[in-house]
């Protein structure tokens, strides 16, 4: 089966073909407009979206070597996500289904995470404990099967991402921060200065990282501009293991709670040199089965959509022209 996926959720615009659990294009956009103003602007996000739309599909398909007649389905992400950005590629699907007559379905953001690391991992076995780790996303997930997701944790503030880009914000970095805190932190001291860990220990798959944002601008209040300059890659070596240490910690939880042996990593956070490092070793350590995702699906992407889509497709679950957009959209099993 081919299937045409499509994202528009935040500010990447992408458009990817899979068959199977074969890639034959995946095309990204970033649009680097929202650098300026550290962060996405979300009128100027689906803007940008209306104007790379039609010539990043029709990339998408020459690279893949097909017509659209050639797609047996579409896939698109209907949240959670930015509501204008998320229309503009809904919108665009259903005018391809109205014309074509092809079938399509709507995805969920998060579950295209978690099938872009499906996709780098054909051949998965379930049961697996997901730790999903995005901008706008820390929850941890039992899945059974395909398409079956049981949240059992998540965060109650910020997420793991969010943290990643306000510490990076604090400390003058650009927009995304998560790889530049990853960068600079490659040659500090992890243990240079010591961040709150929060484990609520009395809800322990859950997860909250405002605290730690505030304990950095806390620290940096407390230190001179020439010592920030000098420790600045100690601080955010410091800073990261905070972050990373309180996923693996949990992840490792539920693990046993939940009698699992597969671990799954997945989100743009997913991207992070520690993150993946410690849990690798972690799993090793523990004797567990852990699926990581290339690079190149870790960060929004297309391919993960399809990929989701595939599994509705091929069940014969499609969606109807009245499918609406959902800024707040939960991740939700099939069938409820
Ligand atoms: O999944 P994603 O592309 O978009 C959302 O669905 O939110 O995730 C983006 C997030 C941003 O917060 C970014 O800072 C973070 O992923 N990120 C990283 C790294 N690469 C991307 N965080 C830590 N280390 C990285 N290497
Ligand atoms: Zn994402």
């Amino acid at each position: 089966m081919i299937v045409l996926g499509i994202e528009t959720s935040c500010d990447e615009t992408a458009a990817a073909v899979i068959e199977e659990d074969r890639v034959r294009s995946s095309i990204i956009s970033s649009q680097e407009i929202h650098t300026k103003f550290g962060g996405v602007v979300p009128e100027l996000a689906s803007r940008a979206h209306v104007r790379l739309i039609v010539p990043i599909v029709e990339r998408a398909l020459k690279e893949a070597g097909i017509t659209l007649q050639e797609v047996d389905g579409l896939a698109v992400t209907h949240g959670p996500g930015l509501v204008g950005a998320l229309l503009v590629g809904l919108n665009f699907v259903k005018g391809i289904v109205t014309a074509t007559g092809k079938p399509f379905v709507g995805v969920n953001h998060i579950e295209g995470h978690i099938y872009g690391t499906i996709l780098s991992q054909p051949g998965v076995e379930f049961p697996i404990i997901f730790l999903i780790v995005s901008g706008g996303h820390t929850q941890l997930v039992l899945m059974e099967d395909h398409l079956s997701y049981h949240i059992i944790g998540q965060t109650r503030d910020d997420a793991v991402g969010e943290a990643f880009d306000k510490g990076a914000k604090l400390l003058g970095l650009g927009y995304p921060g998560g790889p530049m805190i990853d960068k600079l932190a490659q040659s500090g001291n992890p243990d240079f200065v010591k961040f709150p860990r929060a484990m609520l220990k009395k809800a322990p798959f859950d997860f909250s990282y405002s605290g730690l944002k505030t304990a950095l601008l806390v620290y940096l209040k407390s230190i001179s501009e020439e010592e920030k300059k000098a420790h600045l890659n100690d601080i955010c070596a410091s800073y990261q293991k905070a972050a990373v240490e309180v996923l693996v910690r949990k992840t490792l939880l539920a693990v046993k709670e939940f009698g699992a042996k597969r671990v799954a990593l997945a989100g743009g956070v997913a991207a992070n040199s520690l993150l993946r490092s410690w849990l690798k070793e972690a799993c090793e350590k523990e004797g567990l089965e852990l699926y990581i995702p290339e690079l190149k699906y870790c960060t929004d992407n297309a391919a993960m959509i399809a990929r989701a889509g595939l599994e509705y497709l091929k069940r014969g679950h499609h969606s109807p022209l009245t499918l609406n957009a959902y800024p707040a959209l939960k991740l939700k099993p099939l069938n409820t």
